[in-house]
């Protein structure tokens, strides 16, 4: 595209948003006329935000498993870059709890090389003022009654602190197992502490069978729907974010995105590493419901579903049209068959110490075929594959075209990480190739959408996906939350397989940490695509 206007056109016609113009990479350079919009457009999302109610209230955001993984590489560094936007209010406290135990200032220092230049460039200003507003409180579980009470009463005996009006922030980065005690207790805590609104955001994966999110969601139930954030942080990738636009707003793509055209779609998140001292958790999941059931098969949705006409309801807020068209997409997707299964374990996976069981047949890699029985996609296979201590790190869609006798078949090929961009193959006759004959050269027309400007936080847009999705809490925005009606039928098509692996102890086939996966993954994706085609003959 070769001007600035024609590139935001459609973004502002599609999702007119304050928010979504603001946090919407719609230019691909970084030109000064480019460089300047994003910097007016953040000034409108901040100056936005600041008229909103809950902004002019008092916030307290408590991280429960404040000790681990998720909360010091995601969670903290996402609240920071909120608070560096200016986008949490002037009264806010964040409280870590966890069963560790550590002071405030403990704390602050296990935070600290989190938020440092390198992850998060900043001045050491901002960073000083951010950790003097996280405090720490441990407890013996995650239902400790008393405990909570002590940290609440905590925060309500501050002098400095208006901690009647304020909101509260759950945020749950804890292990799912833990999930049902800690929402109970919390439920149980006495209401007097704080009057606005308590929200939970609940990582995932929901549960572990759809018996079990069934479970949950019933648990959770007196929280009332709206105040639940069932987060999937794929869902705020700017990439995945962009699926619906690329669709919308390019009649080539969305007519050609149909059974008569389209071959296979392949969905891969490669990672380079093992579990990485996360066995303890990865052992009980494994790789289909640590990536697949959730973050794969959300970007499947968004590729599949039908467009919805409209984004916004009659009075101009979103509706909930979106989710409603990614759940008619899983109504139509039957449960997933261990012959559609290749399943693997890299070597030197058992001997990660926090798996305890050695005789374990956890897949760390899994490619699985499903289908969308659709008027749409009917007999496409959709090849979703995940595995760890792989060759790359790469996360993409590539959506292959039936070819064109005696052409080759052309190929979209969206990235997600590490490099969002579009890739489309196109086919031409070799410069100065015989003439009469139908040679072709094959040659990738390519996209860039990341953002390549200066390193300076303030004028980049927020891009992290953790970032946009806890602003998303704060204002009360669901659309990009998954519905509880969603999560139950996700389960639904992944559950039978993963039962049949565990009672029939299903063993995976062994990978060699670094490769591609297992030696029969070709072969596999090769008979997954075929035989399809055959039997739509
Ligand atoms: P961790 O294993 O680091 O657990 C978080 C904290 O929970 C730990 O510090 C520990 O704190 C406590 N904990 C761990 N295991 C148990 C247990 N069996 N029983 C009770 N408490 C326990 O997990 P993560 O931070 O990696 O993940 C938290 C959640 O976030 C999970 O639902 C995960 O799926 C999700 N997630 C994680 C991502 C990541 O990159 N890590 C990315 C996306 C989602 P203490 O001992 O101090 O109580
Ligand atoms: C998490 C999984 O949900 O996503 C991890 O639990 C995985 O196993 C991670 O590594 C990948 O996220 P990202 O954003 O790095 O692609």
């Amino acid at each position: 595209m070769s001007s600035t206007e024609e590139q935001q056109f459609p973004v502002a016609h599609l999702r007119p948003t304050l928010d979504e113009q603001f946090s919407f990479r719609s230019d691909v350079s970084n030109n000064a006329d480019n460089m300047a919009l994003d910097a007016s457009a953040k000034t409108s999302l901040q100056s936005f935000v600041a008229t909103e109610e809950w902004f002019q209230k008092p916030l307290v955001v408590v991280v429960i498993g404040a000790s681990g993984d998720l909360a010091r590489k995601k969670t903290y560094p996402s609240l920071f870059e909120l608070y560096q936007h200016g986008l949490l209010p002037k009264e806010t406290m964040i409280w870590g709890y966890a069963r560790t135990a550590k002071t405030h200032l403990e704390f602050r220092d296990h935070l600290h090389p989190h938020l440092t230049p390198g992850q998060i460039p900043t001045s050491s200003k901002k960073l000083k003022d951010f950790l003097e507003l996280c405090y720490y409180h441990n407890g013996k579980s995650y239902g400790d009654n008393e405990a909570y009470a002590a940290m609440l009463g905590e925060i309500t005996g501050m002098d400095t602190f208006n901690a009647k009006d304020a909101n509260v922030l759950y945020y749950l980065a804890i292990p799912p197992n833990v999930f049902a005690e800690t929402v109970a207790t919390l439920e149980g805590m006495p209401n007097a502490v704080v009057q606005g609104k308590t929200r939970f955001v609940i990582e995932k994966p929901f549960g572990r069978d759809t018996a079990s999110c069934q479970a949950l969601l019933d648990g959770f139930k007196g929280l009332g729907e709206e105040m639940q954030f069932r987060l999937d942080h794929y869902l705020a990738k700017p990439m995945v974010e962009n699926l619906a636009t690329l669709r919308m707003a390019n009649p080539f793509l969305e007519n050609m995105w149909n059974h008569e055209h389209v071959e296979s779609v392949h969905i891969r998140f490669k990672e380079p590493f093992g579990t990485q001292g996360r066995g303890g958790y990865f052992d009980q999941y494994n790789i289909i419901r640590d990536v697949l059931q959730n973050h794969l098969l959300q970007v499947l949705l968004l590729v599949a579903m039908e467009l919805p006409s409209s984004l916004f309801d009659s009075a101009g807020d979103e509706s909930d049209s979106f989710r409603q068209a990614k759940i008619e997409v899983l109504e139509r997707m039957p449960p997933i068959v261990l012959e559609d299964a290749l399943l693997g374990q890299y070597d030197g996976y058992k001997d990660d110490p926090t798996i305890k069981n050695k005789d374990t047949n956890c897949p760390t890699y899994a490619a699985l075929r499903c289908f969308v029985n659709s008027k749409r996609w009917k007999g496409v296979p959709f090849i979703l594959e995940a595995g760890k201590a792989l060759d790359q790190k790469v996360v993409d869609v590539q959506v292959k075209f039936k070819n064109r006798h005696p052409f080759p078949s052309n190929m979209v090929t969206i990235e997600v990480q590490p490099k969002p961009s579009m890739t489309m193959t196109a086919h031409m006759k070799p410069l100065g190739g015989a003439s009469g004959t139908m040679d072709v050269t094959t040659t990738n027309l390519t996209t860039d959408y990341s953002f390549d400007g200066s390193d300076d936080i303030l004028s980049k847009p927020i891009e992290n996906a953790y970032s946009r999705l806890l602003l998303d809490v704060l204002r009360g925005h669901q659309n990009n939350f998954v519905r509880s009606d969603e999560l139950v039928r996700s389960w639904e098509v992944f559950t039978p397989l993963l039962h049949q692996i565990e009672r029939d102890n299903i063993q995976p086939v062994m990978y060699e940490y670094g490769s591609s996966g297992p030696s029969s993954r070709p072969a596999f994706m090769d008979e997954m695509v075929q035989a399809n085609m055959k039997s739509s003959l």
